[in-house]
């Protein structure tokens, strides 16, 4: 029931609101966990939580949540073995945004570093590369959407008068492939390059591949300078966000004191969503690492369940090792569109995130089943 709308506004908001319930049921193509419940924080909604400037230093604007912000970038900090006391974090509007961070991070370190990145990697990192004014270079992938390592090698070692800055995803949009931290390391150490910094863009696929201990590992201890997340991921949320960690010493760079605020500025955005990080917060207390394994573990055995029956239709889906995405060969578009599965070039996918469930999944092995033996069918 709406109040204090016009008739025709009311209505047209509750179609609105009926039609995403509608869409979000057979929602199965892309990342966005859906198994959660915010209604404790509703009351939250009437307030105007602002965590605007730095997270770890207290601000004039006292209608923040800051505290909790602290709380949830303190568990991906300890999640990514990120070395203590010399890391620095805060709660971003997505993925993208953290991928900007790590490579701004970057950029101030070394101002003439070329970045270099998979031609499997998301498109925010060609716009945060442009954003920057920074030199690039495209590495070619293998076959599975990971970096190939020879060429990378190959193009750091025409450019051995610069600094090398690494890109390396940590589950890719498409096949949620991961590159290997160990064979860029050797790279790099094969080559002597001295000033590098490598950026994980884990968005996809950084929190669940940390609490299962996917190889090949990826996080600080492994040699990482940052790791950017998305919040509305694997985790959960109505509204985008997610995380960036950094070594401290490299964020100490950027940023100054600003009165007005009575905080640093030290973030991309200046005025940055206070309900983000208490949702967050909420799905890491209420899971607690193991809840959130075990979240992780039933949706692996969804998406290889998924997998394997594509197969026994005689489609070639396949999974990368620890991911939850299936990737199949283009399906037809009337089941791309009901089931919003991305697709590009020859390949689609199904993404198995927590709140896809086996009924879903069941109804859409169906609905692929029928297809596939309805005539004049184009795959
Ligand atoms: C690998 C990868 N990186 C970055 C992003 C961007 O994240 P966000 O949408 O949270 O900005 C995505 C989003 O799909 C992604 O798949």
């Amino acid at each position: 029931m709406i109040n204090h709308l016009m008739p025709p506004d009311a209505e047209r908001l509750n179609n609105y609101i009926e039609s995403m319930q509608r869409r979000a049921a057979s929602s199965i193509g892309y990342p966005g966990s859906t198994d959660y419940d915010y209604s404790a924080l509703f009351p939250l909604l009437g307030i105007n939580l602002n965590n605007i400037g730095d997270p770890l230093i207290e601000s004039t604007y006292e209608l923040n949540s800051r505290s909790f912000e602290l709380e949830v970038v303190e568990f991906f900090a300890e999640l990514f073995q990120a070395p203590a006391n010399n890391w620095w974090g805060y709660v971003t509007n997505g993925g993208s945004e953290g991928n900007l961070y790590g490579l701004y991070a970057a950029r101030e370190l070394y101002p003439n570093g070329i970045v270099y990145y998979s031609d499997a990697t998301h498109y925010s990192i060609q716009k945060n590369v442009h954003i920057l004014g920074l030199n690039s270079i495209v590495i070619r992938t293998q076959p599975n959407g990971e970096m190939d390592y020879e060429d990378l090698s190959d193009m750091i070692q025409l450019h051995r008068d610069h600094p090398v800055i690494i890109m390396a995803n940590i589950g890719t949009t498409m096949t949620e492939a991961r590159d290997d931290l160990g064979q860029i390391k050797a790279a790099l150490k094969h080559l002597a390059v001295k000033q590098h910094y490598i950026h994980c863009d884990a968005a996809l696929a950084g929190v669940y591949s940390a609490l299962l201990q996917t190889e090949p590992r990826f996080d600080f201890s492994r040699g990482c300078d940052s790791i950017a997340i998305s919040g509305h991921k694997f985790l959960g949320s109505p509204i985008p966000c997610g995380a960036v960690i950094v070594r401290k010493n490299y964020k100490d760079r950027i940023g100054q004191v600003i009165p007005y605020i009575g905080t640093a500025d030290t973030t991309i955005s200046g005025s940055r969503n206070g309900h983000s990080p208490v949702f967050l917060w909420y799905t890491l207390k209420k899971h607690g690492k193991e809840g959130l394994t075990k979240r992780a573990q039933n949706s692996l055995a969804l998406a290889q369940y998924t997998r394997d029956r594509l197969r026994e239709f005689g489609l070639d889906a396949w999974c990368n090792p620890g991911a939850l995405t299936v990737v199949s060969p283009v399906l037809p578009a009337r089941l791309r569109k009901k089931w919003q599965l991305a697709t590009e070039g020859d390949i689609c996918h199904i993404v198995c995130v927590p709140g896809v469930t086996r009924t879903m999944i069941d109804d859409f092995l169906a609905d692929v089943q029928t297809e596939l033996k309805t005539p004049k069918v184009q795959l």
